[in-house]
């Protein structure tokens, strides 16, 4: 069972169960322990009232007056004890007739004793001495039995009440003793990469579970200040890296157009200046992430239409697609605004569509289906290309992250989702992959909150360097 609530709710129903089966075995052993002594107290005081009577006639006691006696006095009796009186010899000198002949066989060893009377069901007897006679009083056990068939049943009732109630504490007991768990539990939920200063709420007691909240608070700690040290890193290695590769490309680009280099030579002083291109990108884009993660960019967002924003990106996303001979469709509806800043949503765009282009052969279509309803802006880039297997669907907003195919490009270097992934999230919304319609190619959809007129919001946009396009 993988709930410590319900194994808890169990372990105390279970306790309580097994406690309550234990007093029920004790009481059960006492109470008929005390009815069959009273049973014998009873036989008792029967047979006290027989040798009573039987005083009288002096010490010398005949057979046929001894059994006259008894007979007289047990006349209004006869259904609550049984007497049998044996002589010396074992011979029975009387026998109740509510016996009709039957022996109740004492116990040659107990005074009181239990006797099955076939018949009768079980008796309680006690066995006396009355002069040279041995008298067998016995009652029978029936009122016994019937009030601990009544305990039983009173104790199954009580058993289902008791089980019940017991699961309904169980249960609430548990919950309130994992409480804090939960509350661990949900506030580790909540602390991400870009999230780490959030905290587990300490109560003041001194347990083992705030004890464990201390611990992994302090462990939080130390992530976080790892993570802002290796942000630190990130953002000053590439600003440090930034001017001297500059200053490279600066002297290569020189080189060519000096005009002294072999064609040899300047083929390969070419390939450096590629390089450094691309070395200059990636740089850049760490830059970039590396500012987002630590909330360094502020947008300047303005509520707009998108749908002026969108034909005017469609035009070069047309000369885009062609320069790859493919075809590029638009198609937009619903009103209302959505608050972007659009060189951001634009960068955004230029990567999906530079990612369709790219994973599609010639003649296919990328299509970006705009609709803003239900105060949402939702943007779908869909291409023909393979697509991305389920499972690879959210690691590729990962960085670095890329999918290798046999004869794709393999120019990129796995940031550009990353940074889609960042930007859309500083617009307040969210963005994810999913087959493309009929299952074929991918869907890259973000998703953009609509806003009023009046929800303007924003402050000086911060001028980070732009992720450049694959497709331009
Ligand atoms: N539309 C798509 N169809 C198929 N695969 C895709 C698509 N878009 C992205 N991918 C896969 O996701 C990976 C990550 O994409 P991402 O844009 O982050 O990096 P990249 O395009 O390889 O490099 P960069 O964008 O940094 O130049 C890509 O390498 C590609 O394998
Ligand atoms: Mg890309």
């Amino acid at each position: 069972m993988k709930s410590i609530g319900a194994r808890l709710a169990i372990c105390y129903v279970l306790a309580s169960t097994v406690t309550f089966a234990s007093l029920f075995l004790a009481g059960r052993y006492f109470i008929e322990h005390h009815a069959i002594h009273a049973l014998d107290l009873l036989n008792q005081s029967e047979f006290e009232q027989i040798r009573a009577s039987q005083t009288a006639l002096g010490t010398k006691l005949s057979e046929a007056e001894l059994r006259k006696r008894v007979q007289a006095m047990m006349s209004d009796k006869l259904e609550l004890f049984f007497t049998e009186i044996y002589g010396t010899a074992g011979t029975v000198v009387f026998r109740s007739p509510g016996l009709h002949g039957r022996d109740i066989a004492p116990s040659p060893r107990h005074q009181a004793f239990n006797a099955n009377v076939e018949g009768l069901g079980e008796l309680r007897a006690g066995k006396f001495a009355l002069g040279p006679y041995t008298v067998v009083v016995a009652t029978t056990k029936e009122h016994v039995r019937v009030v601990m068939t009544a305990y039983e049943h009173a104790f199954y009732g009580l058993l289902i009440v008791m089980i019940a109630i017991s699961s309904v504490i169980g249960y609430g007991f548990s919950r309130m003793a994992l409480r804090p768990l939960r509350l661990i539990q949900d506030t580790a939920d909540h602390i991400r990469s870009d999230n780490l200063s959030e905290r587990i709420p300490l109560s003041g007691a001194r347990d083992e579970i705030s004890d464990l909240a201390r611990l992994l608070n302090q462990m939080f700690d130390r992530l976080e200040a790892s993570f802002d040290q290796i942000r630190r890193f990130t953002a000053e290695a590439s600003h440090e890296l930034k001017t001297p590769l500059t200053l490279v490309r600066l002297q290569a680009e020189k080189l060519v157009v000096d005009g002294q280099l072999t064609p040899a030579q300047e083929q390969a002083v070419q390939i450096q200046i590629k390089e450094l291109a691309h070395l200059n990108r990636i740089i850049e884009d760490l830059l970039f992430l590396s500012r987002a993660d630590a909330r360094a960019i502020s947008l300047d967002l303005r509520p707009q239409d998108p749908e002026p924003f969108l034909q005017n990106f469609a035009q070069d996303a047309h000369v885009l697609a062609e320069h790859r001979q493919q075809r590029f469709f638009l198609t937009h509806h619903g009103s209302g605004q959505a608050a972007i800043e659009s060189k951001w949503i634009r960068q955004v765009l230029l990567n999906l569509l530079s990612n369709a282009l790219a994973a599609s052969s010639p003649g296919s279509r990328v299509t970006l289906r705009s609709t803003l309803v239900n105060q949402c802006w939702q943007v779908r880039v869909e291409d023909e290309g393979p697509g991305v297997a389920a499972e690879q669907r959210e690691r590729i907003f990962e960085r670095f992250v890329r999918i290798h195919r046999p004869g794709g490009e393999d120019k990129g270097s796995g940031l550009g989702l990353a940074i889609c992934r960042s930007i859309v999230e500083l617009h307040g919304g969210h963005i994810f992959a999913e087959a493309g319609p009929d299952g074929r190619g991918l869907s890259m959809v973000f998703e953009i909150p609509a806003v009023t007129p009046s929800d303007t919001a924003g402050n000086t946009p911060f001028k980070a360097p732009l992720h450049s396009t694959d497709a331009a």
